[in-house]
Parts: structure tokens; C-alpha cells; sequence
């Protein structure tokens, strides 16, 4: 094909994000353009955007702002902003950045193609937040630009019902709406085709798949994927805890390829404080969950998110997610300082923590989640865990391993999703592979391969 140019996409946020950049190279690549790694080099960037806290929001900002006087050397040099915070901003964007030619809603993909060409035929600030049914149907299913060889993320529901009284997502993502499942395993076929041997499914709250569209549950979407022959593991995120059934831990038990890690955010410790985040559950409920998996899988690998200093927790209540934390021992968590969304309900509640006692309340809760990863890990020593490989470690350590000058060493992850490193001149991305670990790091595993 002929080349358009070169395209830069910057992607912040979570892992639905990476799948839309992904899909926006596709369409990209359908234009013409080539994939750059290089900013200055780019004919068009693009800036994937979340909205879930102000950080995330003013890294958006910042990253496109650069740009301004780019633009201005080459002002055929075409800039955009997708996503969560283009949805929320729309025209507002243009306050901020007046060089911005396009802002793309986390709908609007469908579209993107047309505007794209528009903006050729010297449009200008194009604003698109219009709402859709049908997202990611209609855009290419390929493998454009490929980062990751074995393993990939896939979106199979869109939005949110919950609301949560913090969470912009609902705001910004609309209305909880499922992929049909024959589109889902067509594009996983198409991914195991090309040799990826790994897939992460995709939702905000996957327990409830389907059941608005009254199509297959989960549970039953999960077996139709592990059907797929060249596909070696599957892994999904995000669960509710309030939605986490019995079929769907059988399903889990059951089916060989679904990973022994579950991603299970339990935001606080408190009844009180899950009460007015509007979180459908309590502490006790929530234990009861990881005690029916644990006795399900006992090897369970657990992560969490918690947020601390929502409106009004007291130091108490923060200790009863410090005592959570030390009880369920989880492998690790995702911790964040709680942030006022102005479109979420709880930016008008009452008693804000302050910002300071909000960090020092992070930084306890991670300091201690340290110590439990740290002894978790240790654990594994001595243990053997089939890794998938992902490929030559960006960082090669020496010493930590007994390897020659001249073994390579490769990275990959165990099913429990622990970062496992090990030496190997013959293994090769997308291999399964047996190591016994010798050394446990505080954010890695280091080992040997049983055979080779
Ligand atoms: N402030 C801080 N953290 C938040 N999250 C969602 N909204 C906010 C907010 N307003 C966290 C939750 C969620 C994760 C993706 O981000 O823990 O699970
Ligand atoms: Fe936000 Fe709650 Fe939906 Fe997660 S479940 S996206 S935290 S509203």
C-alpha cells in the first residue's frame, strides 16, 4: 500500500484504551499511514485520553499542548484527541489548545476515517461526541500496529450501569452495551491466526456480559473462546465483586486455558465508605467471594484497586482497608488518592480529606502492600510455573541468574500473572515453558527452564 505518512499514537489510561489506540491504527493504516515510534517524525498524532482522575486528565493536556508549536512549523501536521477526555470536553477542548484538529468521543470511532479526510480537505477543529450503538464493528479487524507478539487486549463490552458515586466512566463511556460473541471469537481467531497465543477480554464490569442483549453469559462466552485451538490463555478484567458468580468461578475451575488470577477491585474496607460509593456490597460479602474462589483454585493470583480519601473516610475507616488488605493478602494492588470528577456525584459530597493526609494514607497502604507482595513472591521459590514467553527482557540483569555472556534473558508471565525472567538461547516468543524459580525480587521472578 502507499504511504500516507507516518502516525503517532500516545496512549494513557487503562488497558481498554490500548485497545482503542489499537484500533484507531487500524484505521489508520487503512488510510495509509505507517506506525512511527518517533513524535517529530509523525504526519498525524493522536492522544488516547482518560478522564479517571485530574493527573491522568492534565497529562492529556500537556502531552497535545507540545505540539502547538509544531504545528505551527508544518501546518499539515494534523493532531487529535480521543477518548475519555475529548467525550467529556467536546469544544472545550479548543480553550486549551487551539491547534487541536479533531476531537474524537469514545463513540466516535466509527467516524474517525471520515473526519480524518475531512481535516485532509482543510476542515478544521472538528468535534465529534456523538453517541453509537455500533463501535467497533465496523472498524478493520487486523493487527496493524502490532506491540506486544503474543499477547493482546480485547474490548468485549463497552460503558457502564453502575455508578459508582466517584467514577466518571459512565459519564464518558455511556451506557453498558456487549460485542455479539461471534464478532468476539472471530477476532480472536483472527489474533490466534497471527500467532497471538494470549488475550486479555475487555469490560468494565465483564461478570454481567450479555445480559442486557440477553446473549451468552460469560461463563458461556469464556468456553466458546477456550474453543479456539491456537489460543493458549485467557485472562479478563474487570470483575465486580457484587456480579461474581458461582457459574462464572466453575468456569474458571473448569476451563484449562482461563489464567489463575482474577483483578477483583474492592475500593475500601469500610461498610460506610462502600455505601456511599455506591459499590452494592460490604467488607463480609466481598470476603466471602475470595473465600468461594480460593477454594475453587487455590492458587488464585488476586489484585485489587482501592481508592483512598474518599469524601469524609476517617483514619479509622481507612484502617479497616489497611486490616482488608493484611487479611486477604492480595498479590498486588493498584492504589489511587481518591479525585473529584466534577460530572461524578461525589464531587458534592461533603468532608473532603485533606490532600495531604489523602497521600500520607497512599503511601502507608503501598508501603504495606510491599512488604506483602515482597513475602508472596518469596513464596514461589523453589516453586515451578508454566510461563508464556513474551520475549528478550527490555533490561538485562546480570548476576541474578546463572547465565553465560552469551544466554539471553528472556521475560514472561506465570499464569498468575508474575513477571518471570530466565535465561534461554532457544525459546521464543509465544513458547510455554516451565521454570523453576531460585530467586523472588520484589516485582519479578527469577529462574531456570525445566527443558528446553
Ligand atoms: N479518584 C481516584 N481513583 C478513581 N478510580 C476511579 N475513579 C476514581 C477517582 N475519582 C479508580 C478506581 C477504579 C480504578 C480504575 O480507578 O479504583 O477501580
Ligand atoms: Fe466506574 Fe464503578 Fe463502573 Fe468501575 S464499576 S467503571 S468504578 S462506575
Amino acid at each position: 500500500m502507499q504511504s500516507n505518512g507516518y502516525a503517532y499514537i500516545h496512549t494513557i489510561g487503562c488497558q481498554m484504551n490500548v485497545y482503542d489506540s489499537e484500533k484507531l491504527g487500524t484505521v489508520l493504516h487503512a488510510l495509509g499511514y505507517q506506525q512511527t515510534r518517533d513524535p517529530e517524525q509523525a504526519d498525524i498524532i493522536v492522544c488516547n485520553t482518560c478522564a479517571i482522575r485530574h493527573k491522568a486528565e492534565e497529562k492529556a493536556f500537556s502531552f497535545l499542548g507540545r505540539f502547538a508549536r509544531e504545528k505551527q512549523k508544518n501546518p499539515r501536521l494534523i493532531t487529535v484527541m480521543a477518548g475519555c477526555v475529548a467525550q467529556q470536553e467536546g469544544n472545550n477542548a479548543f480553550q486549551r489548545l487551539p491547534h487541536l484538529d479533531l476531537v474524537l468521543g469514545t463513540q466516535a470511532f466509527s467516524r474517525f476515517s471520515t473526519h480524518i479526510d475531512a481535516l485532509k480537505s482543510g476542515q478544521r477543529q472538528i468535534v465529534d461526541t456523538a453517541p453509537s450503538d455500533v463501535i467497533f464493528e465496523t472498524l478493520p479487524d487486523e493487527i496493524a500496529f502490532k506491540e506486544n507478539p503474543v499477547s493482546k487486549f480485547v474490548t468485549i463490552m463497552q460503558g457502564c450501569d453502575n455508578y459508582c458515586t466517584y467514577c466518571v466512566v459512565p459519564h464518558v463511556r455511556g451506557r453498558e452495551r456487549s460485542r455479539s460473541w461471534q464478532s468476539i471469537v472471530a477476532e480472536i481467531e483472527m489474533l490466534a491466526d497471527n500467532g497471538i497465543r494470549e488475550v486479555t477480554l475487555l469490560g468494565q464490569n465483564v461478570n454481567s456480559y450479555g445480559a442486557k442483549e440477553n446473549s451468552l453469559s460469560f461463563a458461556e462466552l469464556l468456553e466458546k473462546v477456550a474453543a479456539i485451538d491456537k489460543l493458549y490463555r485467557i485472562r479478563f478484567a474487570t470483575s465486580h465483586p457484587k456480579d461474581l458468580s458461582k457459574d462464572l468461578i466453575q468456569a474458571m475451575a473448569g476451563l484449562d486455558k482461563v489464567c489463575n488470577h482474577l483483578h477483583l477491585p474492592v475500593q475500601s474496607g469500610s461498610d460506610r465508605i462502600l455505601k456511599k460509593m455506591n459499590r452494592g456490597y460490604t467488607a463480609e460479602v466481598f470476603w466471602s467471594r475470595i473465600d468461594a474462589l480460593r477454594s475453587a483454585i487455590p492458587d488464585m493470583g488476586l489484585s485489587t484497586d482501592i481508592i483512598v480519601g474518599f469524601p469524609s473516610e476517617t483514619p479509622e475507616e481507612f484502617e479497616e482497608t489497611m486490616a482488608l488488605v493484611q487479611q486477604v493478602g492480595f498479590d498486588s494492588i493498584f492504589a489511587f488518592a481518591y479525585s473529584d470528577r466534577s460530572s461524578a456525584p461525589a464531587a458534592k459530597f461533603s468532608d473532603p480529606v485533606d490532600e495531604a493526609e489523602k497521600m500520607a494514607r497512599l503511601n502507608r497502604l503501598l508501603a504495606f502492600q510491599d512488604t506483602i507482595t515482597r513475602k508472596k513472591n518469596e513464596q514461589m521459590t523453589g516453586r515451578v510455573v508454566q510461563v508464556l514467553v513474551e520475549g528478550v527482557s527490555p533490561k538485562q540483569h546480570t548476576g541474578f541468574v546463572k547465565t553465560t555472556p552469551h544466554t539471553r534473558q528472556m521475560t514472561g508471565r506465570s499464569a498468575a500473572n508474575k513477571i518471570v525472567h530466565f535465561p534461554s538461547d532457544t525459546l521464543a516468543a509465544g513458547d510455554l515453558v516451565d521454570i523453576k524459580i531460585d530467586n523472588a525480587y520484589p516485582h519479578s521472578l527469577w529462574g531456570q527452564p525445566l527443558e528446553q
